[in-house]
């Protein structure tokens, strides 16, 4: 099989979500799925993307490990997902709250025998006790849905890593370790990684 970056399987992963997403009309779902949930503001639904080559260069330097277990809170289509788990062997999770991209992400991982899970789950809900590294593209989350995500740190073992875009994360618990601008589906963005401290 050829390989997309290195990677073997992205390829078989990026040829599902075409075919699968081809017959969406992505800002549909986005308006149907994500309105009617009244209790978190829209305007964290919108969409936007990781693209692999960036994806797999934060987790090079969130150092991310085999075995590792690695969360993307608000997962959209899961590419980070996918190059956490194929990329390094990370036991990769994935949490959204609309349903499409949790079903295609669900179905590209079995099709393609990868690590990867998927949640329907509301973030700021999650428990994140075993997580290795945390992965949060919040530049466009509201401050409310931010400052509810920061409270998930507490949770977090020392040594693991979180990593937040275009924001940075302001912890008691979080010391920074590094700080690179990537490219992403909208721009390019300056990308904050953290170690949690014992
Ligand atoms: C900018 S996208 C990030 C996509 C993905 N992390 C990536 O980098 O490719 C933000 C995602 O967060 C999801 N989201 C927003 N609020 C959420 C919540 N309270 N719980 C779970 N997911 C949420 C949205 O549905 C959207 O898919």
């Amino acid at each position: 099989m050829p390989a997309l970056l290195g990677v073997p399987a992205l390829i078989k992963v990026e040829s599902l979500m075409w075919l699968f997403y081809f017959w969406r009309f992505l800002p549909l779902d986005i308006y149907l799925q994500g309105k009617p949930l009244s209790n978190r503001p829209f305007k964290d639904f919108r969409f936007g993307e990781t693209p692999y080559f960036t994806g797999l260069e934060i987790c090079r330097l969130a150092r991310l490990r085999k075995g590792e277990k690695f969360y993307d809170l608000g997962c959209g289509r899961g590419k980070m997902v996918f190059a956490a788990a194929l990329g390094f062997g990370a036991q990769a999770v994935g949490v959204d709250l609309l349903p499409t991209y949790i079903h295609f992400g669900e179905r590209i991982a079995n099709l393609t025998g990868c690590d990867a899970q998927f949640l329907l789950e509301d973030f700021t809900l999650v428990e994140v006790f075993e997580a290795d590294v945390i992965y949060v593209a919040g530049s466009i989350f509201s401050q409310e849905t931010w400052d509810e995500l920061l409270l998930l740190i507490e949770q977090l073992q020392p040594g693991s890593r979180w990593v937040c875009v275009g924001r940075q994360a302001e912890h008691a618990l979080l010391k920074a370790y590094d700080q690179r601008e990537f490219l992403f589906s909208w721009g390019y963005e300056m990308v904050y990684f953290y170690e949690v401290l014992v």
